[in-house]
């Protein structure tokens, strides 16, 4: 008798969340973004919640939860309830990088979500006020090792990408910079053009347009070409420092056990988006990577979440 009702349950169970995922998303969805308005991830949200309200006609609200190296609102979604009203906009740092750099993670990037799908991949860019004074990357570092302590590097909270970028880039250049914080490296960026700060190591998205407009100067893109956005910035390897190669990736993720149904319409809107002529010019003039079809979707992202953990737990510890 236990069988068949157990059975009953389950059918029961699957009839609702189908029905959910019919009607979804049948209220406002909140899109968290772990680090502060303005920066990449902010913006890589923004977008995706854009795709998600026009393809699925329904209000995608973006939430920024600042702190902690994004972990914070990372945490925050891992804990909603997973019904499909609250994604997050995840990155290199937040489900790559966080778990060799936080002991006592609550969550773990690999179990703790249902993820939806790769959003866009961001080159990093060595970028600096711009009255630095050095004019390429060689100088650059030189100063840098020159002055140590008194020049400030930018970053957005252990764990985040600046932040495990950054590390790495001194590590390789034997720079001893002092650490400044920020709750995301959209402020920073607001201090790198006022003089506040000297540089950082960032995504892409974030700092193309102030670089074509001339109020931070860029020393390199962290990659194997140059980016047809920032055609002008020499590749590391051009510039002289060939080992430091970094590139992040945002991505969207579901808290765990969402109804299968809810993720497969996520992911579908967002490969269809991925597709669409408004979304992608707005990402190449980013300067973001847009996934190939065989990157995109839930499965590959959780191999490539799985990848970064194992990828940057050796880098960070070294360094
Ligand atoms: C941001 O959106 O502020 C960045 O993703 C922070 C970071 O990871 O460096």
């Amino acid at each position: 008798m236990k069988g068949k009702w157990a059975a009953a349950a389950l059918l029961a169970l699957a009839a609702v969340n189908a029905a959910q995922a019919q009607t979804y998303p049948s209220r406002q969805v909140t899109v968290i973004v772990p680090f502060a308005a303005g920066g990449p991830a902010d913006i890589s949200g923004r977008i995706a919640a854009d795709i998600f309200q026009r393809h699925l006609g329904q209000q995608f609200v973006v939430e920024n939860v600042g702190g902690a190296g994004g972990t914070t609102g990372s945490l925050r979604a891992a804990r909603a309830t997973a019904d499909g009203t609250t994604l997050v906009m995840g990155h290199m740092g937040t489900h790559g990088a966080a778990p060799a750099l936080f002991k006592g993670l609550k969550y773990d990037p690999a179990k703790s979500f249902d993820p939806i799908g790769l959003a866009a991949g961001t080159p990093i860019v060595i970028v600096a006020k711009k009255g630095f004074p050095a004019q390429d990357l060689k100088g650059f570092v030189e100063v840098l090792k020159a002055r140590g302590p008194a020049i400030n590097q930018a970053h957005a909270g252990v764990g985040s990408v600046s932040h495990s970028t950054g590390v790495l880039f001194d590590a390789l250049t034997g720079a001893k910079p002092t650490l400044v914080v920020y709750r995301g490296t959209g402020p920073a960026l607001n201090d790198l053009m006022a003089d506040q700060v000297d540089f950082m190591t960032d995504q892409i998205v974030n700092v193309a347009p102030q670089i074509a407009g001339g109020t931070i100067k860029a020393y390199a893109i962290a990659t194997d070409a140059r980016d047809a956005s920032l055609p002008n910035v020499p590749t590391t390897k051009e510039a002289g420092l060939p080992e430091f190669q970094a590139s992040a990736w945002n991505a969207l993720f579901a808290p765990k056990d969402t109804p299968k149904e809810i993720v497969a319409s996520l992911s579908a809107a967002l490969d269809k988006a991925l597709d669409d002529d408004v979304t992608r010019k707005r990402l190449l003039e980013l300067g973001s990577d847009i996934p190939g079809k065989e990157r995109r979707g839930g499965p590959a992202l959780n191999t490539l979440v799985k990848n970064e953990i194992a990828k940057w737990t050796p880098v960070i510890k070294a360094a």
